[in-house]
Order: structure tokens, then sequence, then C-alpha cells
């Protein structure tokens, strides 16, 4: 087949070429968008009197009915027509007739690309964001169950202070929060309109662009038509926000890997969430958290991919840009993937509550708590610290725990120790007392809770 753009060749393109630079195979996969965006423009094509209304009507006709035909399965993609739109534009032009020919008028397919790859990156943003939400809500439900766990915290993955399992949970709701917040962010520079900047120059046909915005739902259109067929920041910030997003996975993905090892004991994975060993019978292994956690390294591989595609080009569209759609498409699905099944096993995760509270109160962890008792009673920090710190080495020493001391022993190291003292020494009594505001204590993580909850409805 003749290709559309043959007029000034002489001999045909190379079959190596067409293999090397089609597009077709991956992305037709915006064919919803392209066609939702053609039919957009024809309408504004036919409304301007640029080609005759019943050509626009019949061309808007056309490609509901290729709509259907791709839906359905019925549609044959051709390698030699390169990529989705000419694809799509040669499909019309057999059903239509010459109708199909006048689509093409005041566009090229450099703002159609920008175009469909907005349009692709604004619905699946909006999925990714619900997704979240609904991580969001799975959290804040088991902070709620959990509420009277006790967990150690930890800080150089060493035993820090007690505090409770639902604040530790909490946590990442922020992140992910934080996560939401930032592709809602990115999502007003992906909802600008591209289309009208035709090749790089505009066009001296006289079309309305705000027309088309408003038919496609845009919040505003692209002001520069070099810079709308060039851009590709707002699928670098995707990538950006969905990396930032990954790193958040991988370390709660880190965390269940280290939490259900026969070491830390501290959760038992659902059985329909692991697998087991081809060898080792006994095994059952931590596979999804291990997959989110190593799925992060095709995010980050998106962007960098991304920005080294982009880094350097001269303006305006250069086909290196074709290299933006596989990463986009791969981050997108890797992301979904990794929040859905987070998601459904969060719920099911048991929480050993012995294990976590006895390995709370153990390794001096409320020591702090003994320093800011004598800070209580006069003493300065930074003395009530060294004291503190006697008081431990002594314990260590003996192999002693620190409530196994007598309130004489307590004295030895400063008179401004009371019977008082043992209320701080066990882990649920250090975390009551946290009552700063974020921090650990029942009604501190309940305040969390319900900021979750807020945050979660909050719309922008
Ligand atoms: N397949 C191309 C891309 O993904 C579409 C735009 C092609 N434009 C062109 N002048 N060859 O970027």
């Amino acid at each position: 087949m003749k290709k559309l753009w043959a007029g000034r060749f002489k001999e045909e393109t190379a079959g190596v070429v067409e293999s090397f630079t089609e597009s077709i195979s991956f992305d037709r996969r915006l064919w919803k968008y392209d066609i939702e965006g053609s039919i957009a423009h024809a309408a504004m094509l036919g409304r301007q009197g640029i080609i005759p209304v019943r050509d626009s009507e019949r061309i808007i006709r056309g490609l509901k009915e290729i709509a259907k035909e791709i839906e359905g399965g019925k549609f044959r993609f051709r390698q030699d027509l390169e990529d989705v739109h000419m694809n799509i534009e040669v499909a019309l032009t057999e059903k239509i007739g010459s109708a199909g020919k006048m689509l093409h008028t005041a566009r090229s397919r450099n703002d159609q690309i920008a175009l469909d790859l907005r349009l692709y990156l604004r619905d699946e943003i909006g999925q990714i964001v619900s997704a979240l939400t609904a991580l969001m809500g799975v959290l804040a439900e088991s902070a709620e169950r959990h509420i009277d766990y006790l967990m150690p915290g930890y800080t150089h993955m060493q035993r820090a202070q007690p505090v409770l399992l639902s604040h530790h949970l909490l946590a990442y709701g922020e992140m992910f929060g934080r996560d939401r917040d930032r592709l809602r962010d990115a999502l007003k520079r992906v909802n600008v309109m591209p289309l009208g900047a035709c090749a790089l120059a505009g066009t001296s046909l006289p079309i309305d662009r705000s027309y088309v915005a408003k038919l496609l739902r845009f919040g505003g259109i692209a002001g520069n038509s070099i810079d709308a067929v060039s851009d590709r920041d707002f699928a670098l910030e995707f990538l950006a926000d969905a990396a930032i997003l990954a790193v958040h996975l991988s370390r709660f993905a880190e965390e269940l890997v280290l939490w259900s090892t026969e070491e830390f004991s501290f959760v038992e994975l659902p059985d329909a969430f692991t697998t087991g060993s081809s060898i080792m019978p006994q095994k059952k292994n931590p596979d999804v958290a291990e997959l989110a956690r190593g799925k992060t390294g095709r995010i980050f591989g998106a962007l960098i991919s991304l920005l080294t595609v982009m880094k350097g080009l001269p303006l305006s569209y250069n086909r290196d840009m074709q290299e933006d759609k596989v990463p986009v498409f791969d981050a997108v699905d890797t992301t979904k993937a990794s929040l859905s099944v987070l998601t459904s096993m969060i719920p099911k995760i048991r929480f050993h509550r012995e294990v976590l509270a006895k390995t709370a109160g153990a390794a001096y962890s409320t020591a702090t708590d003994i320093a800011e008792y004598l800070v209580r009673k006069g003493m300065p920090f930074r003395d009530a610290h060294g004291v503190t710190g006697k008081i431990v080495l002594h314990c260590a020493e003996n192999k002693m725990r620190l409530e196994d001391l007598k309130i004489a022993d307590f004295r030895r190291f400063s008179g401004l120790i009371g019977p008082d003292i043992y209320r701080c020494l066990t882990a649920e009594g250090s975390v009551a007392a946290k009552r700063s505001r974020g921090g650990t204590s029942r009604s501190e993580v309940r305040r969390q809770i319900r900021r979750l909850r807020k945050i979660m409805i909050r719309e922008e």
C-alpha cells in the first residue's frame, strides 16, 4: 500500500525501516483517545466551515463505526500503516470515501499524538488516584482494627521506642496521600490541549481551538504551538510522581518481607498472597511483597528512559519522542498492578500481637521515657540523658530489664526518682504518654485516622 505521505518519494520504504519505525505495535493502545480526538476535531472543522458539515458528520459516523470494530476485535491494525493515526485514517477513507481525506485538515500527527497521550494519561492518572484512595482506606481500616497493638519503632533498624502498630501503618497513609496530591497536581498540566498546533507553526485555516478543548473537557489550551508538539513534561511529571509512589510501595513491601521472616515473626501473610517453593516443602514466600518491591526498578527505568530521550532534543517535534510511549504504558500498568495487589492483601495480613508487644518493650526501649521523667522533675535534659545512660549500662551489665530495678537502685542514680517511675517503664505507659500532636498515644493515633479519612474524601 502506498504511504499517505508518498507523494515526494520515488522509492518504496525498505522493509527493515518499516519495522524499525513503526509504532502501531504499541500505540494501538491509544485508539480510543485517537478517535475521541478526531471526532472533536472533525466537529470543529464542520462548525467552522473549513469542511462541509455533511462531510464532518460522515467522518464522525465513520469514526464511531471504526471504534465499534476495534472494540469488537474486528479491526486489523497494519504495520505498513505505521501508527494508530494512519491506521484509523486509512480505514475511515476506505469506509466513507473521499470525505475521510478531509479529517487531517489543520492537524498533524505531531499535535495528534500529543493529544492522544494527554487524554490517555488523564484517564489513567484518574484511575491511579482512585487506587491510592482505596489503599489509604484499607490502611485506615487496619489502623482502626489494630489500635491496641504495640510494636517496636525503629531508627537505624535498631529498636528505638515503642509505638502503636496503627501509628506505623498510618505513616504509609500519609505517604500515599502525598502521592495522590502530586498526581492530582500533575493532572493540571496533563489536562492542556495541544491540538491546533499542527506540525509546529499553527495553521492558516480558521480553526477554533477552544471549541475542541471544550468538547474534550480540557482545562486549557497550549499557549505556544512549538511547545505544544515538543513538550513531554506532563509525561515526565507523571513518571516522577509514579517513581516516588513506587519508592513508598517498595518500603512498605520491604517491611512485609522482613516482618514475615521467622526472625521477626511480626506478621503472617495470607496463603492466597504467598507462594511455595518447588524444592523446599516447608517454604511460604512473600513473593507479592518482593515483586512490589522489585517492580520499582521498572518505574525508575521508565523515568530515566524518557528523561534521556528528551535531554538535549532540539525544538520542536523529533521522532525520538515516539520512544515515550512504551515506558509510560509500562509505568502505568505496573503502578496499577502493585497498588491493586497490595490493597487486596493488607486486610488479610495477620499481625502477631504477642510478639509485637513483647518486642516493643524489650531492648531498653523506654530509656527516653526515664530521661523525660527526670526532665519533668527539674533536671536539664542533657544531664537526664547521662543519668539514664548509666542506668541502662547498669542493667545491661547485670542482664536486667529496667523494670527489674528496685526503687532504691534507681535512687542511687538520681534522688529525683520516685515510685511513679514504673509507669514510664512499660511499653504501654511509654506509648500512652506520647500525647504530642502526631505522636503515638492512642488519642493522637485516632486523630491521625480521622485525618486520613478526611484527606481521602478531599476532592482537590
Ligand atoms: N508515532 C509518532 C509518535 O509516536 C507519531 C507522530 C509522528 N509524526 C511524524 N511526523 N512522523 O511520536
